[in-house]
């Protein structure tokens, strides 16, 4: 199969159509990004690469990173990790506070900011240099060292983060939160801020369409077991009030994040990872969802 003809002709398609999505507005250095970037990469798990478009530049990666943080305190809580984070799609959007005043400070799921904040205050608890200690992690899975926080865009997105300190402070007061809030805030905004390219996030992703054990770095990351939770968790809930369309249309299980980033994983086939900053009104990015659709579509490729 030629894959990059594949995503040239699913390209030239869709660049005809509207897309009338926007960057992330409410991240001042996000919403300055370049609209029309379009990247897509993918592992296979023989070992190849398949790439197109800006698939070498760096972008932040935003709420993927939420897969990566819970794999990491996964490996380190086994599952106590779910006495304080759940499994259920949360039907809210990412940021939304309503569930977690009548649910008691416990986020529906670690993929929803409430849940990822709980995740990173674990993680702050339970490693002794969380930033350089998360990096380590990445690095492992990637067999590379180039991957880094981009400090404008924690800063940026720390200067308006009004709804994150509301979602923290809440938890706080149901004792969710173990550290100091202003710590575990600092931790957040920093991993979500991590750049890759699609080709970096294609190649992370295989330890997860490859049962745990990365195939580029050939460490195992994770048990199978631990590798089967994790995808069901990004099927069902790895797009917030948008997972249900995402399995309908895509029928992989992925993650979006507001860089404009998604990766989708096909377990015992392939990782993909696509990047389009335009983001739609739930904030994945729209090009990239719909690529995603014609690509399972047109190699008759999915879970399902
Ligand atoms: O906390 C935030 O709002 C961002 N750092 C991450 C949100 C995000 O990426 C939502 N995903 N599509």
């Amino acid at each position: 199969m030629n894959y990059r003809e594949t995503f040239s002709s699913i390209y030239n398609v869709l660049s005809t159509l509207d897309n009338n999505g926007q960057t992330a507005q409410y991240i001042p250095e996000l919403a300055q990004v370049d609209p029309e970037k379009f990247g897509v990469s993918l592992y296979t798990n023989t070992g190849e690469l398949h790439s197109f478009g800006d698939a070498q530049e760096k972008f932040s990666i935003q709420s993927i990173v939420k897969v990566l943080s819970l794999a990491l305190a996964y490996t380190k809580l086994s599952s106590k990790i779910w006495e304080r984070v759940g499994v259920e799609p949360s039907g809210t959007p990412f940021n939304s506070l309503v569930q977690l005043e009548y649910e008691k400070g416990i986020p529906r799921n670690p993929f929803i900011n409430a849940g990822a904040i709980v995740v990173a205050d674990i993680l702050i608890s339970v490693l002794e240099n969380p930033e350089e200690e998360f990096l380590t992690f990445i690095h492992s899975m990637i067999g590379d060292t180039s991957i880094e926080y981009n400090t404008s865009i924690a800063a940026s997105e720390k200067s308006c983060a009004h709804r994150n300190l509301a979602l923290v402070n809440l938890m706080k007061s149901f004792e969710n939160i173990k550290n100091d809030i202003d710590r575990v805030m600092d931790f957040y905004f920093n991993i979500c801020s991590i750049c890759m390219t699609t080709d970096e996030l294609a190649k992370v992703f295989s330890v997860l369409s490859n049962k745990g054990t990365s195939l580029v770095s050939e460490k195992e990351i994770l048990t199978p077991r631990q590798t089967k939770r994790i995808n069901a968790v990004m099927q069902t809930c790895g797009f917030y009030d948008e997972s249900g369309e995402f399995a309908f249309k895509v029928g992989l299980p992925g993650k979006s994040g507001v860089g404009g980033g998604i990766v989708a994983v096909h377990p015992g086939e392939y990782s993909i990872a696509v990047w389009s900053p335009k983001l739609n009104k739930k904030g994945n990015s729209l090009l990239g969802s719909k690529f995603l659709e014609a690509f399972t579509t047109a190699v008759e490729s999915s879970i399902f």
